[in-house]
């Protein structure tokens, strides 16, 4: 467990609550409320649409250390971000993270942080669902793309659809609010969107539907994995009553409440619908780099203002400098022989 005398020297008391949190805001007047932080880059799964399956992943040497990324994270906390999001990769894989959670859940005790979560593929839930609950996490996102076992398999490649089930079953015997992430692919899962819609409602989990993203080269031609979720939600109308609801929770998804169910299905339109102009996010990786949006290639290093000093002087001089580079938004395409829009994956960047 880290201490407060861990985290080292100089820091200045974290604002209590909104009124008084100062705010990060970019030159599109966007307030950056939202920290996404990915622990790991790596994972014990190998999806089609993420990962080739002999990914070279970084030195251990370059990865932050879980006291370092608490301080980072720590300095956007009080800088105004309101939510961490904790990614990979796989997060739950990182050797000790839990040391992390823990940390970084005294800003929901002070009221600095509104909201700690993750978004795991579930293979540790099992394992570490009661103590997330216990350190204060409320909700988790886990990727499911499909009930199939077969097919889980072939989209995971290494993935053991029982044993995510399972992690699912742990979280919510937790108390745990579960939302269910399936990228929606063309010929893979496309039949079988509904059951996995009326299978996550009936539990009373959220389903989330994301179209696939030009991230980082997979092996694969994207354009055969690509199926745009408007051809989805055209299909689903056939069958349900998809009401338009203002529901948000922070993040790009659109939110409809299907009669029928009385579930939420959300969808993530990158490709269909480009959500820039909300945007209250940036994203760090664990070696500290900071990504002001998943669709460029534009970053500032955080490692080397971090480590220079004890202190976070230099550490927040170079947050607020990178916000203020943060671009207008992406320009993903899925172009035909063309590569990916974005060189790094998704699993470096996290979701
Ligand atoms: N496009 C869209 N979604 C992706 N994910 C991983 N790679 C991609 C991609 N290229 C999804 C995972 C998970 C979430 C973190 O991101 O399936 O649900
Ligand atoms: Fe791992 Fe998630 Fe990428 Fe699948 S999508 S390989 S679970 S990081």
């Amino acid at each position: 467990m880290l201490r407060d005398a861990d985290i080292g020297p100089g820091r200045p008391p974290v604002p209590n609550g909104p009124a008084t949190a100062p705010s990060l805001v970019d030159p599109f007047g966007r307030s950056i409320t939202y920290l996404r932080v990915s622990v790991t880059d790596r994972c014990d799964f190998r999806c089609v649409y993420c990962m080739s399956e002999d990914m070279a992943f970084l030195p251990k040497r370059d990865l932050l250390s879980l006291e370092e990324l608490d301080r980072l994270c720590s300095a956007f906390v009080t800088q105004g971000v309101r939510k961490l999001r904790i990614t990979g990769g796989e997060p739950l894989v990182r050797k000790n993270v839990m040391s992390l959670f823990r940390a970084l859940g005294r800003h929901l005790e002070t009221g600095a942080l509104e909201e700690l979560t993750l978004t795991t593929n579930g293979s540790q839930l099992g394992k570490y669902a009661a103590e997330l609950a216990d350190i204060g996490v409320r909700r988790v996102n886990v990727s499911i793309d499909t009930l199939d076992r077969d097919k889980f398999r072939a989209i995971t490649r290494w993935g053991d659809l029982d044993r995510v089930l399972e992690g699912v079953a742990a979280a919510e015997a937790a108390g745990l609010k579960i939302k269910i992430n399936a990228v929606a692919l063309k010929d893979v899962n496309e039949h079988e969107i509904e059951h996995l819609m009326t299978w996550c409602h009936g539990r009373g989990y959220d389903l989330t539907l994301i179209e696939t993203m030009p991230l980082g080269e997979i092996g694969d031609d994207r354009t055969d994995q690509y199926l745009p979720l408007n051809t989805v939600r055209a299909r689903l109308a056939e069958r349900f009553t998809l009401e338009e609801i203002p529901y948000r929770t922070g993040g790009p998804a659109r939110y409809v409440r299907v009669a029928e169910t009385g579930g939420r299905l959300g969808l993530i339109t990158p490709m269909t619908h480009n959500f820039c102009e909300s945007c209250n996010r940036v994203r760090v990786t664990c070696t500290g780099t900071l990504y002001m949006c998943l669709g460029q290639e534009d970053a500032a290093d955080l490692r080397a203002p971090l480590r220079a000093s004890e202190g976070d002087d230099l550490l927040n001089a170079a947050i607020t400098a990178a916000i203020a580079r943060k671009p207008k938004g992406h320009d993903f395409v899925i172009a035909r022989a063309g590569g990916p829009s974005v060189s790094r994956h998704m699993s470096v960047t996290g979701g």
